[in-house]
């Protein structure tokens, strides 16, 4: 319904600041009265009941306000190109990274020497890990902010990241930084105040005086890292009460149940749009309301606050889009799009670690059917969003997709990700993989997987084992990172992957990172390795250029930009997943074999989707290949994958 009082409300604020709103102001004027009630209907949801929840609810409307006359005009115009080109992220322009600034570049101020080196695979998006002060030996790799403005000495200053990111922007290169949503350091002003006796900061947490809620929690909060920080809760000896710390111990739980916790966190996300960020990747939003009796995951109101953060973006800074980082079971993830009248109003990106893990499963078994099977819930996603698709990130690999796709592929789900685990952590007999279990839980024996893309693909065992070894190997990095660049969705490289890092092994003799196994596969890069690139028939030059040449692809075919036109196939193989991206004007059938064995594929495949063809050509190998009658076969090599189009 139209709401006179709080269109009059707006309109009040915005001449008090200042704006012109029947002139150059006037699309940000409609945006927030267009928008005005859903803000308002989502804040209520969840502080309606509370005293101040009014105050509250103007201060936000003048922090969406303030934000919105900081906004750069550079910025400002960049939002207008955006808005016009619908869903700007779906772009299959779109290729990204995700690296460490210090471990990749050593600096800030050497990151922008190192941008020619990405022109040259093709990546033009960035993902900085954090980058804002986090204590050294407790920051869990930057997801422990002490200070969201300030940039950690140790990567430079806030000016150099500006320089940076005025030179990617002129490069036409995307940037995306985290905002640490769900915990602060202990180390935060505000937990520092906590500490000190501050009743007001205590309340920015969720701290208690005894064990009795604490423990009433943990009966149902599952642990993230039970090796390392077993349980919820952390005793603080300063102040003698209990804070809840669902990560490590030195990462305090925001209490958002408090409208002062939201607003603070939201200037933070307006300080990062305003620094020119085109994606927001919102860490662990899964986590961040908490409920007795639940397992404070993924709780209805998270999804609130996530709608409510989306409005606001939506309205002061359009031209940022959202990314949430929720690594939980395949139908949680959905969610984060939005459901009901909020389809495609939450986050814009997620990741789609289901697909990730099952391309990990397909690896190790040889069989795609557990991954077929999951593909029902994952092509749910809507229209407008997208996937952040990828192989490996910084963290570890979760084998969180459900059992019951296991079981539809007719495995025991138990057995089977028992198999997994040890295949990847090197202990089954002759796996050629090495990694390492990361958090093994001693009560359930869930653990998830350590390691990078080249050792779990076989590259470490391989390099003392033979050639032939090396070009199986060669060929699974290959083969995953294919699949993840066809499939829909912004691909998103982790740094080293793309001239076949293995793992690191040096985090062991540092005190403040040995007790995670996630920094075997952090490396530092080492740019005499680098430049291997270059060098034909290197390790490095086989994979940079094979990763140069799918990016290349996946840009020069529009159909490749994520319309929702994926159809997955039935293979007639279990050993093959393939799929059809198509739009008016083309068809591709993707097909990737994750054998160790020649996989035979009948030609009718090509014929029960349509027209049959008669004649195929491979994008990837350039081939031509006749079609054969039904009971003929295409033969598909070890590892092989294609990219078919009917010639
Ligand atoms: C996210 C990050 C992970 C971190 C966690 C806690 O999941 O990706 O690295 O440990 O949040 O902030
Ligand atoms: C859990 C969280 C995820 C985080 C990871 C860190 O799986 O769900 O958000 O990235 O822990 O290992």
């Amino acid at each position: 319904m139209y709401q006179y009082l709080l269109h009059q409300k707006i309109k009040k604020n915005c001449n008090e600041q200042l704006l012109d709103i029947a002139g150059v102001d006037h699309p940000f004027y409609i945006r927030f009265i267009a928008n005005a009630n859903t803000l308002q209907d989502l804040f209520n949801a969840i502080y309606g009941n509370q005293k101040n929840a009014t105050q509250h609810f103007d201060a936000l409307l003048v922090l969406i306000i303030e934000s919105y006359k900081q906004r750069k005009p550079v910025f400002r115009k960049k939002d207008q190109l955006k808005e016009q080109q619908a869903a700007w992220f779906t772009s299959n322009q779109i290729a990204g990274m995700s690296l460490y600034v210090d471990r990749f570049a050593g600096s800030l101020k050497n990151m922008p020497n190192q941008l020619p080196y990405l022109q040259e695979l093709g990546v033009n998006f960035l993902h900085l890990m954090p980058l804002f002060e986090s204590p050294e030996g407790e920051s869990d790799g930057g997801y422990a902010v002490s200070d969201f403005r300030k940039i950690d000495t140790r990567f430079g200053t806030l000016n150099e990241f500006k320089i940076l990111q005025e030179k990617m922007q002129a490069a036409g290169m995307y940037l995306m930084i985290d905002i640490v949503l769900n915990h602060t350091s202990h180390h935060h002003e505000w937990a520092l105040k906590a500490k000190a006796g501050d009743k007001k900061f205590q309340d920015y947490y969720y701290m208690y005086d005894s064990r009795e809620i604490p423990d009433q929690f943990d009966a149902t909060m599952p642990e993230i890292f039970p090796e390392s920080s077993p349980g919820s809760f952390t005793y603080v000896p300063e102040c003698n009460k209990w804070a809840m710390t669902v990560f490590h111990q030195y990462q305090w739980d925001l209490n958002y149940t408090n409208p002062a916790v939201f607003n603070a966190m939201l200037s933070n996300i307006f300080f990062y749009a305003n620094l020119g960020v085109d994606i927001l990747r919102i860490d662990a939003p899964a986590f961040i309301w908490k409920q007795l009796g639940t397992t404070c995951q993924n709780l209805p109101q998270a999804h609130t606050l996530l709608r409510l953060i989306k409005q606001c973006v939506h309205i002061a800074t359009p031209g940022m889009a959202l990314l949430g980082e929720a690594i939980v079971a395949p139908k949680e993830i959905m969610k984060y799009f939005g459901t009901d009248a909020f389809t495609a109003k939450e986050c814009d990106v997620a990741y789609n670690a289901t697909q990730m893990a099952l391309q990990w499963d397909a690896l190790a078994t040889g069989d795609t059917r557990v991954m077929l099977a999951a593909q029902h819930e994952l092509l749910q996603k809507p229209f407008g969003t997208t996937w952040i698709t990828y192989t490996r990130c910084h963290d570890d690999i979760g084998l969180g997709y459900d059992d019951s796709m296991i079981a539809a592929a007719g495995f025991n789900a138990y057995e089977h990700r028992k198999f997994l685990k040890e295949y990847y952590s090197g202990s089954f007999h002759n796996s050629p993989a090495t990694g390492a279990l990361f958090s093994v839980n001693p009560k359930t024996q869930d653990a998830r997987i350590s390691g990078s893309l080249a050792s779990l693909c076989g590259l470490e065992k391989a390099l003392s084992v033979d050639a032939a070894a090396i070009d199986t190997a060669i060929a699974k990095i290959i083969l995953m990172q294919a699949q993840s660049m066809f499939l829909g969705g912004i691909p998103m490289l982790f740094y080293g992957d793309e001239v076949g890092y293995t793992n690191d092994y040096s985090y062991l003799n540092d005190a403040g990172k040995s007790y995670d196994n996630r920094w075997m596969h952090r490396p530092i890069i080492n740019w005499e390795k680098n430049a291997l690139a270059k060098q034909k028939d290197s390790i490095e030059h086989r994979i940079f250029s094979a990763t140069q040449k799918l990016i290349q692809l996946r840009k020069s075919l529009d159909v490749f930009t994520d319309n929702k036109n994926l159809t997955w196939l039935s293979p007639h193989n279990i050993h093959v997943a393939g799929f059809i991206r198509a739009n008016e004007n083309k068809k591709l059938y993707c097909l990737f074999n994750f054998n160790h064995k020649a996989a035979y594929i009948t030609w009718f495949l090509f014929k029960e989707h349509g027209l049959a063809p008669t004649e195929l050509v491979d994008h990837w190998s350039g081939k031509k290949q006749k079609v054969g009658s039904d009971h003929e076969y295409l033969i598909m090599e070890p590892y092989q994958f294609a990219v078919f189009e009917i010639n």
